[in-house]
């Protein structure tokens, strides 16, 4: 009787799949990968509906116009992230992904900030992306046109953007303190399914077995504090001088000690490491994931890839290697690397959102504290919106002149004032690191010609299933 009143639904809320089971909500009717289930639903409730997992109310936005309404109309009520129990249980704060309210902005605010004076979308991080890209190249060139599996060479790759960014340094990819550390976000966000079950109740790391990973999650999220971030905080502390910001962190503590008595400060030993972890666990994934799926379309689609190498060569050419400044000109490229985030679109649910007051929406009563996905899958593939979402077709973002077309609907990265924080960083990566990539490598399938699947494994990101190829080099 307890857990029918408390999961009773309110007068006026968005429909939903019925009665929530004991416990479960409506979990066991999603599975590890909601989006077809999610779909299903849109059709028989509308582009609003809603669901329980456990006795939480979820509500689902579906579609770009719902979610434009929400995310830009309604943010004042739409922008919050729900409370994270397993990230106060291991005593980590809520930093830049999971916090809200002005704690959130500040820290927001503040990295912005700082990615910003240190070249986010400018040339200057150009540079520093292009030494980490020969180093990535050489490792593909000593493969001789063998085929293996690209994964944990581009994982160390663009992380180590990241803590060119963070650190001030790179590590070689065999530092075994790096590859500990590595392997431990890997298992963090990869073995988390898109429902956040264990980091929402971390209850279930006493179920036997841990079926949800919560344990595993735990203990990885300590390894990359003990051993990686909160050590190289210490060190940037103690080695700390007035005016020597060159480095996120340096620049982080710079802040921390102007705004002494202001929110910055505000849980510092808790907040910040959080924070930096989370530009790591957001920055290296996602653009990894999308590095992998252009391969992947690449070899679905050689005319594709062949359109591509003819731009490289005739905007760039053999004698030097792309850089940021020949961009304008890679329309074809520009639009294949959109086409691929569209399609495979990597983090398809978003981040999950949460109400931080009653709101009335679509004509629903949505309570505060509700859970919100924002489901990016029903935008990007919304069959009103690119009439054959299904194909893999990089020509529709380019207009009859030629040009890029920049349609509203197109947002792999959200909208809103949660807005994927590192967006420039992510398309400048993206570029540079294909269009280096393409000059140098015809990218072939292993020689019995077995081709990548297309379907993809949902954990915290939408990942291609494990795949080889080979890079053969070009005359
Ligand atoms: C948030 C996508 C790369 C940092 C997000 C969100 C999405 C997203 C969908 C959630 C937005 C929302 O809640 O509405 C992507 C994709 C990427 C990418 C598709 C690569 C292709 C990066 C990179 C960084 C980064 C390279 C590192 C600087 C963040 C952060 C947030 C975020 C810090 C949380 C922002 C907040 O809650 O205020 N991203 N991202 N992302 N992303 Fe990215």
């Amino acid at each position: 009787l307890i857990w029918w009143l408390s999961t009773r639904p309110p007068p006026g809320l968005p429909p939903g799949p019925g009665p929530a089971l004991p416990f479960l909500g409506h979990l066991h009717l999603v599975k590890q990968d909601p989006r077809p289930q999610f779909r299903q639903w849109r059709r028989q409730y509308g582009d609003v509906f809603s669901m329980y997992i456990g006795s939480q109310l979820v509500v689902i936005l579906n579609g770009y116009k719902v979610i434009k309404e929400a995310l830009i109309k309604q943010a004042d009520v739409f922008s919050d992230r729900p409370q994270v129990p397993l990230f106060s249980h291991v005593n980590l704060g809520e930093g830049l992904l999971s916090g809200s309210g002005p704690l959130w902005k500040a820290t927001r605010t503040t990295s912005l900030n700082i990615l910003r004076q240190f070249g986010m979308g400018k040339n200057l991080l150009a540079q520093k992306l292009q030494e980490e890209i020969n180093e990535y190249l050489k490792v593909i060139a000593s493969k001789k046109g063998q085929p293996f599996d690209i994964l944990r060479l581009t994982q160390n790759s663009v992380s180590n953007n990241i803590c060119s960014i963070i650190f001030g340094k790179r590590f070689e990819y065999d530092d075994p303190v790096f590859q500990e550390y590595l392997q431990a976000l890997e298992v963090v966000l990869g073995t988390l399914s898109p429902t956040c079950v264990p980091l929402l109740f971390p209850s279930v790391r006493f179920i036997p077995g841990d079926p949800f990973h919560a344990r595993k999650a735990i203990s990885c999220i300590r390894t990359v504090m003990d051993k990686f971030i909160g050590p190289s905080i210490e060190t940037h502390r103690r080695a700390y001088e007035e005016g020597s910001e060159d480095d996120f962190i340096n620049a982080y503590i710079r802040q921390m000690k102007l705004h002494k008595s202001g929110l910055l400060a505000t849980n510092e030993e808790k907040e910040f490491p959080r924070t930096i972890t989370d530009l790591f666990a957001a920055g290296t994934e996602t653009t990894t994931t999308s590095i992998r799926w252009t391969i992947v379309y690449f070899l679905h689609h050689p005319d594709v890839q062949e359109k591509c190498y003819q731009e490289v060569l005739k905007v760039v050419g053999t004698g030097r290697q792309p850089d940021i400044r020949d961009k304008p000109e890679m329309t074809y490229l520009q639009a294949t690397i959109m086409e691929v985030l569209r399609i495979a679109n990597v983090v398809p649910l978003s981040v999950l959102h949460a109400t931080s007051g009653d709101v009335t929406f679509s004509g629903y009563h949505i309570p505060e504290g509700s859970y919100v996905v924002v489901n990016l899958d029903s935008v990007l593939h919304d069959r009103e919106v690119w009439g054959d979402p299904d194909e893999f077709r990089p020509e529709r973002f380019i207009g009859p002149d030629g040009k890029l077309i920049k349609r509203d609907e197109f947002i792999p990265f959200s909208t809103g004032r949660r807005v994927c924080l590192g967006e420039a960083l992510a398309k400048m990566e993206l570029l540079l690191y294909l269009a280096n990539m393409i000059q140098r490598f015809r990218f072939l399938p292993p020689e019995d010609g077995r081709l990548p699947s297309l379907k993809s494994i949902l954990g915290s990101a939408s990942y291609p299933k494990p795949f080889d190829v080979r890079f053969v080099p070009r005359e």
